[in-house]
């Protein structure tokens, strides 16, 4: 292996060559370029790259050895000392609020890591690799590449009753990114209004907002996003999480969802669909469809890899209702040049394959049963709480009642070693709302679960007025 390192040396200067070779090499570590145990090239090498002879090479790296620099290892060179990185001061990050040590994880959002199906994935993208000429490696289509466009489509008719074809689907970096373009295309037909969930994702919310798209908070009601209001404020375009809504875990109920669609029919508007838990049903009756089915003229509909496997995959889809698909493409052309194709291909081999169903199956098994045990020790140990929603996604939302100090509770549950995140965040207006704890069950095993809920028991106990708990 040849290694590089970018050096210099003047000749027939006033400064001798391994002088000027172990100056340079000093000040790259000492600034931070050449990190702890970076290899740097034999000196045979160095000697040929630089045009000098090898002994002043050797030279300098004796020096810089003999100064705890570089250190050589025989059979594996020379080295930047392991400790080298002792002499640079680095800047102190000062923390205000010392935060005891987390032993129990409740927030919501990410599937485990050490669920994520390694072998499988490995075997999509080798075969990914393998496969490819020059698809996955060239700049791909701005839609994504028609293998896994094809693929999504087949899946998401299949599992989620989604209506579309691979024309009008879009493959995105997840979610958030879906959501950057489906702002910047707003703006171009002259929207700059979304409503918004109430409650619901609090960074969501911000991230619209930093999109220059201004946020109208409508309530949720029992049956979903309420109509009326929606009506009322006179916006065009709507952003719902209708299957398992975010953080209620309510599902919009049919009713609810041809009105919905009536009413973008009615307003010539937009419904963006956020699916990010879909298909994670966890019993058979509630099996809730997307919403895009009801009205695919009228639904933006996006799904993203984030929940079903894991997010630092980044990625997304979309699927459009015809009329948008030609904007959506030119917004895009202006801010990005598509995602990675050979990571595309991979996923596309993934679903072909069975392995995303396959996965779901073994993972629904284990939802099931940690969300059977969160259940049980709700009821056991903070029988105050009422869990909404069906059995469904990766978090429950517990409602507490009113006149609970969320805060206090919060904080108490982190001062017995449990990071939970509370409800009212979410909300447009949180200190009118009720308060509630939003569970994700994901990171614990069963008895970390029990535990980690045992402990809020422990901690709403220590509020004022908590009541003892059932035994
Ligand atoms: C409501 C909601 N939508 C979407 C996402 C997923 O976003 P992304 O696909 O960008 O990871 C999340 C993840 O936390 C979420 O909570």
């Amino acid at each position: 292996m040849t290694w590089h390192v970018m050096l210099e040396v003047v000749r027939d200067g006033p400064v001798p060559l391994g002088a000027q070779i172990a100056d340079q090499v000093r000040h790259q570590v000492e600034r931070g370029l050449l990190k702890p145990h970076t290899r740097l090239p034999s000196s045979r090498q160095l000697a040929q790259d630089l045009r000098v002879s090898r002994s002043v090479v050797v030279e300098a790296y004796e020096k810089l050895t003999g100064e705890g620099l570089l250190e050589s290892v025989r059979g594996s060179g020379t080295r930047v000392a392991a400790h080298a990185d002792t002499r640079i001061r680095k800047p102190v990050v000062l923390v205000d609020r010392a935060i005891p040590p987390v032993r129990f994880n409740l927030l919501p959002g990410t599937p485990n890591p050490v669920t994520f199906p390694h072998r499988e994935w490995g075997a999509s993208y080798l075969r990914a690799l393998e496969s490819t000429r020059w698809q996955g490696l060239g700049y791909p289509p701005l839609l994504g590449l028609d293998q896994l466009r094809t693929e999504l489509v087949a899946y998401l008719g299949r599992v989620r009753g989604v209506l579309g074809s691979p024309d009008d689907t879009m493959v995105t970096g997840g979610f958030a990114h879906a959501l950057g373009l489906v702002c910047a295309a707003l703006r171009e037909l002259g929207i700059d209004r979304l409503a918004v969930e109430d409650p619901s994702h609090d960074r969501q919310r911000q991230f619209i907002e930093e999109n220059d798209i201004r946020t109208v908070a409508v309530p949720v009601g029992p049956e979903g996003l309420e109509i009326e209001p929606l009506y009322a404020s006179g916006v065009r375009v709507v952003l719902v999480t209708p299957s398992h809504q975010f953080p209620l875990g309510v599902p919009m109920s049919p009713q609810r969802r041809e009105e919905l669609v009536r009413w973008a029919r009615d307003i010539d508007g937009w419904i963006i669909e956020d699916d990010y838990d879909g298909g994670l049903w966890l019993e058979q009756r509630c099996r809730h469809l997307a919403l895009q089915p009801t009205g695919p003229d009228r639904v933006i509909y996006a799904g993203t890899a984030s929940k079903l496997l894991a997010p630092g995959l980044r990625l997304g889809w979309m699927v459009l209702p015809p009329e948008l698909t030609a904007v959506m493409e030119r917004v895009r052309v202006r801010r990005d040049l598509g995602c990675d194709g050979l990571m595309q291909l991979a996923f596309a081999d993934f679903l072909r394959s069975g392995l995303l169903d396959g996965h779901l199956r073994k993972m629904r098994t284990r939802y099931r049963s940690q969300h059977g045990r969160l259940m049980r020790a709700v009821e056991r140990y903070l029988p105050v709480a009422t869990l909404v929603g069906p059995v469904a996604g990766l978090h429950v939302f517990a409602a507490l009642p009113a006149g609970l100090d969320e805060e206090a509770l919060v904080t108490q549950a982190l001062q017995l070693s449990v990071l939970v995140k509370g409800g009212r965040v979410f909300h447009d207006r949180p200190h009118t709302a009720r308060p509630g704890l939003v569970l994700g069950y994901t990171a614990l095993g069963e008895s970390g679960i029990e535990e980690a809920v045992r402990r809020i028991g422990q901690a709403y106990e220590r509020q004022p007025g908590g009541v003892r708990r059932a035994s």
